[in-house]
C-alpha cells in the first residue's frame, strides 16, 4: 500500500518525484481517448526506472507461447497488446547536457491527472550537473475530438543563457517488455523526415497491421513563433528534428509538438502516411488551444453523464472518479471491433484484449452511463466471434455449433493457454450469455436476441449440453474438471457457479427461442435454416438437463456447495491466517493454495449476485456469511461483488469496507501491482459497489428499482443513470433521496420499497 499521491476531488497529484514509484505513476497518470493511450512517460530523456508504454487500440501481435508442456487444444500464440511508436519524446539539450531527471537535482515536481478536462501535466523545477538550471511545464491529452491525434505543450523557463537544444523525435524501435522471446515486435514499411514534420510506418511481424505515426511541431520563444534551422536525422524507425536556439536567462522557449497514429484497422494501407499527413495538418491548423478546448468539451460531456458526487469524504470522491475516467478513456463505444483490456492503456500485462470481465464486470456500467449503443456494441463484438467460438469448441472435440468463448482474446480465437484456465474456466461462456440477459433487462431491447443474441446462445446451450455427462451415481447431469471463478482451484467436479449458469444459459437460449418464434417469425426461421438447428430434439435434451443437473448443497448450512469436495477441506477464516501469509499466490506454493479453503474471488457468490432475483435473502445471507470469511480476494474483480450483496444483506460497514478495497486500488497501489498498468475492468465494479450497492439499484420485471443507503463515512452521493430514454440524477443524504428527471418523459420506479413517479422536465 503506497499512499504518495495527494487527495483531491479532480486531480490526481504527485507532489515531489517519487522515482521509487515511478512505474506505478506511469500507470496511474496514463491517458487516453479509445483508441490510442499513453503511459505518463516523460517527454525529455529519462534514464531512471521506467516502462515505456504508447498503444494503438485493436493492434496486437501473436506472440509464440512459452509453455512448458504443450497439451493439444492449446492456441498457437498468446496475443499481446502492444507497445508501439514512442510519439511523445522530446529530447532536451542544456548546452552540452542532456536533460534527464535521473540525473539532475529535481525539485518542486508535480505531475498532475486533471480528470475533469481530460489532461496530464507535469511542472519541475531541474538542476543539471553542470549547474544550469530549467523549470518545465508540460501537459498533454490525446484527444477525444480526434481520437487519433494528441497534443503536446511543453514549455522551458531558462535560468540559464546558453545553447538549448530541442529534439523532437519518433521512435518506432522499441519492445514490449513482455515479449516472450526477446523480439521486436515492428518493421519499418516506410519513413519520411522533412525540416518540421516526418512519419514512420511500421508493420507488425505476422499480423502485418500497420501503424503510420507522425509528428510536427511549433516552438515559440518568449510567444513569438520562430522558424529556427532544424536538422533532420534519420535511421532504422527513427526520425528526429534537431532545432537549437541561443537563450538568454528568463527566456520561455514552448515546443507544441502534435502527433497522430493511425492504424490499418480504420485506413486501407496505401493511404496511411496521406491521410496521417492530412490530420497531422488538420490538427496543426487548429492548435494547441482549440484542441484543449474541444477536450475539454468532450470530458464535460462524459462526466454529464457518469459523474459519482461523494460528499464528506475527498479521497473516496477521488478514487471513484479516477475509476471513471479510466474506463472512460479505455472504451468509448465508438468500435464493436474493440473492447475493454484487463489493463486497458495502462500497462502490457495480461496481453490480449477481452476476458469475461467485460460481460461480468464492465457491461453494467456502459449500460447505465453511456448511450445504449454502446453497451450493444459491446455484445455484438461477441456476436461477431461466435464462428471462432465454435471453431474453439472444436478444438476441444465439441461439434454441431456448439460455441466455447475464449478466456483471453483480440480477435475471437482462444489466445491463452494454461490448461486449468483455457480449458477449464469454461464458466465464461455463462458471462456471455448472461451479459444478453443483463443488457435486455436494463433496455428492454428484446429485438437483439432476434438480430444477434439467439444465434450466440444456441451456440452456447450447445455447448453446455455437450460438456455435461450424466452421472449414473448421482442421477444427475455433472459438469466435471472445471476450474470455477475461484482460481485457487483446479480441475474440480460440480463448481456450483458452472452448473448453474450452465442451467442459465439453457433456460436462457429456450426463453429467447420462444420470443423470437414468435415475434420476429421470419428471422427466426432463417437462423434455424442457417445454423442447422433441430428445435424439438434440441430443446427436449436441453429441457431435460435443466430439470436434472446437479447443484451441489450442503442441506445442513443451507448452502451451496462451490465444488463437490469443497467441505472435505480444512475450513478456517482467512482473519486466521497470519499477516506474513498474505497475499497467498505470493507467498505460498500452489499445492498449498489449492488444497486450502482460501477462496480468491466472488465464486458461489458471483452466481447469487448475477441471479440475485431467484434467491431469497435467507439465502442469499447463509451463502455469504459462510463464504465471504472465506474470500482473499486476490482478484481486484471480487469485493465489488462482495460489496453488493453485504449492501443488499444490510451489512453497510462490510460493503463499505469492500467498497474502499477497490476504490483506490491502484491509487493506492493497494495489491503491489499497479506499476504493470491498472485495473481497468474492476473498474467498474467500483462503479457498481457504489450505484448497485449503496444505491440498491435493480431491475426487476422491466422496473427500475432503488433501495440506497448512505455510508456513514460520507455526508451524502449523487450518481446518474440513463434509464430507457431518461437521465435519472440520484441523491443521497442524511436526511433524503431524491430523484430528478432530467429528461421530458416522466418516470416511474419503484423508491426504497414505494412505487413513485418522478415527473419528467416537460411533464
Ligand atoms: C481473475 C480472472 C480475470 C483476470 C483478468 C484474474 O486474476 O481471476 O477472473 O478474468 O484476472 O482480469
Amino acid at each position: 500500500m503506497k499512499k504518495y499521491l495527494t487527495h483531491h476531488e479532480w486531480q490526481i497529484i504527485e507532489n515531489g518525484f517519487h522515482a521509487e514509484h515511478n512505474r506505478i505513476s506511469e500507470s496511474v497518470f496514463s491517458i487516453g481517448n479509445g483508441r490510442m493511450g499513453q503511459r505518463a512517460n516523460f517527454e525529455e530523456s529519462y534514464t531512471g526506472d521506467t516502462l515505456q508504454g504508447s498503444y494503438v487500440a485493436g493492434v496486437y501481435y501473436p506472440d509464440k507461447t512459452r509453455v512448458g508442456w504443450w497439451k493439444n487444444g492449446y492456441p498457437e500464440y498468446f496475443a499481446k497488446v502492444l507497445n508501439a511508436c514512442n510519439w511523445i519524446g522530446i529530447e532536451v539539450k542544456i548546452n552540452e547536457t542532456v536533460l534527464d531527471l535521473a540525473k539532475s537535482d529535481v525539485t518542486d515536481f508535480k505531475r498532475t491527472l486533471d480528470m475533469q478536462r481530460g489532461i496530464l501535466q507535469r511542472q519541475f523545477t531541474a538542476k543539471l550537473e553542470t549547474s544550469e538550471q530549467v523549470k518545465v511545464d508540460a501537459t498533454r491529452f490525446c484527444s477525444l475530438a480526434d481520437d487519433e491525434a494528441g497534443a503536446i505543450r511543453y514549455a522551458i523557463q531558462c535560468d540559464f543563457s546558453g545553447e538549448l537544444t530541442l529534439t523532437p523525435y519518433l521512435d518506432f524501435d522499441i519492445k514490449n517488455e513482455d515479449a516472450n522471446y526477446d523480439e521486436k515486435f515492428w518493421e519499418e514499411v516506410e519513413l519520411a523526415v522533412h525540416k518540421g514534420e516526418g512519419y514512420i510506418t511500421a508493420a507488425t511481424r505476422k499480423t502485418d497491421f500497420r501503424v503510420c505515426t507522425g509528428m510536427c511541431f511549433d516552438i515559440f520563444v518568449n510567444d513569438k513563433n520562430v522558424t529556427p534551422d532544424i536538422e533532420i536525422f534519420r535511421k532504422e524507425k527513427f526520425i528526429s528534428n534537431t532545432v537549437k536556439l541561443k537563450v538568454n536567462e528568463g527566456d520561455e522557449v514552448v515546443i507544441y509538438k502534435y502527433a497522430v497514429n493511425l492504424s490499418s484497422e480504420n485506413h486501407p494501407k496505401d493511404a496511411l502516411s496521406n491521410n496521417a499527413d492530412k490530420l497531422l495538418q488538420n490538427i496543426r491548423q487548429k492548435g494547441f488551444q482549440t484542441m484543449l478546448k474541444e477536450q475539454m468539451a468532450a470530458w464535460a460531456t462524459r462526466w454529464k453523464d457518469s459523474d459519482v458526487v461523494i460528499e464528506g469524504d475527498v479521497a473516496a470522491q477521488q478514487g471513484i472518479r479516477f475509476n471513471i475516467f479510466q474506463l472512460n478513456q479505455t472504451y468509448t463505444g465508438e468500435d464493436e471491433r474493440l473492447n475493454i483490456g484487463p489493463k486497458g492503456f495502462t500497462g502490457e500485462k495480461y496481453g490480449g484484449s477481452t476476458y469475461w470481465d467485460t460481460e461480468a464486470y464492465c457491461l453494467p456500467f456502459y449500460l447505465s452511463t453511456a448511450d445504449e449503443r454502446v453497451a450493444r456494441n459491446l455484445l455484438i463484438y461477441r456476436y461477431k466471434h461466435l464462428q471462432k467460438a465454435i471453431e474453439n469448441a472444436e478444438k476441444l472435440g465439441f461439434k454441431d455449433g456448439a460455441a466455447l468463448y475464449p478466456m483471453v482474446t483480440m480477435n475471437g480465437e482462444e489466445c491463452h493457454n494454461e490448461w486449468e484456465i483455457t480449458f477449464e474456466e469454461i464458466h465464461r461462456n455463462g458471462a456471455i450469455a448472461y451479459a444478453i440477459f443483463d443488457y435486455i433487462r436494463y433496455t428492454g431491447d428484446k429485438a437483439y436476441l432476434a438480430d444477434y443474441g439467439l444465434e450466440v446462445l444456441i451456440g452456447i446451450a450447445r455447448f453446455w449440453a455437450q460438456r455435461v455427462n450424466y452421472s449414473n451415481q448421482k442421477g444427475k447431469y455433472v459438469i466435471l474438471g472445471v476450474t470455477g471463478p475461484n482460481e485457487y482451484e483446479n480441475n474440480v467436479n460440480n463448481n456450483w457457479y458452472t452448473n448453474f449458469t450452465a442451467k442459465k444459459c439453457l433456460e436462457l437460449a429456450m426463453e429467447s427461442i420462444e420470443w423470437v418464434k414468435k415475434n420476429c417469425p421470419e428471422k427466426y426461421k432463417a437462423i434455424v435454416r442457417q445454423i442447422n438447428f433441430d428445435e424439438t430434439e434440441e430443446q427436449a435434451q436441453w429441457q431435460q438437463i435443466c430439470d436434472h443437473i446437479y447443484q451441489p448443497k450442503y442441506q445442513e448450512f443451507g448452502i451451496y456447495l462451490q465444488q463437490d469436495g469443497f467441505l472435505d477441506k480444512d475450513i478456517s477464516p482467512v482473519d486466521d491466517l497470519e499477516e506474513a501469509d498474505r497475499p497467498l499466490c505470493q507467498k505460498w506454493s500452489w499445492d498449498r493454495i489449492l488444497r486450502s479453503c482460501y477462496i480468491k474471488q466472488a465464486d458461489v457468490l458471483q452466481g447469487l449476485y448475477f441471479y440475485e432475483h431467484e434467491f431469497d435473502e435467507a439465502t442469499i445471507r447463509r451463502n455469504f456469511d459462510f463464504y465471504e470469511p472465506l474470500t482473499v480476494h486476490e482478484s481486484s474483480l471480487s469485493p465489488c461483488v462482495h460489496a453488493i450483496l453485504a449492501a443488499r444483506l444490510g451489512y453497510h460497514d462490510k460493503a463499505y469496507e469492500m467498497y474502499l478495497q477497490t476504490a483506490r486500488l491502484d491509487l493506492d497501489d493497494y495489491n503491489n501491482d499497479t506499476e504493470d498498468g491498472c485495473h481497468i475492468t474492476s473498474m467498474a465494479g467500483t462503479w457498481m459497489a457504489v450505484v448497485k450497492g449503496f444505491g440498491g439499484m435493480r431491475v426487476v420485471d422491466g422496473k427500475l428499482h432503488l433501495n440506497p443507503f448512505l455510508p456513514k463515512q460520507w455526508t451524502g452521493y449523487s450518481f446518474k443513470i440513463r434509464w430507457r430514454g431518461s437521465i435519472l440524477n440520484i441523491k443521497v443524504t442524511q436526511a433524503e433521496t431524491t430523484v430528478e428527471n432530467e429528461s421530458g418523459e416522466s418516470v416511474s420506479l419503484v423508491l426504497s420499497g414505494k412505487l413513485t413517479e418522478i415527473g419528467g422536465k416537460t411533464s
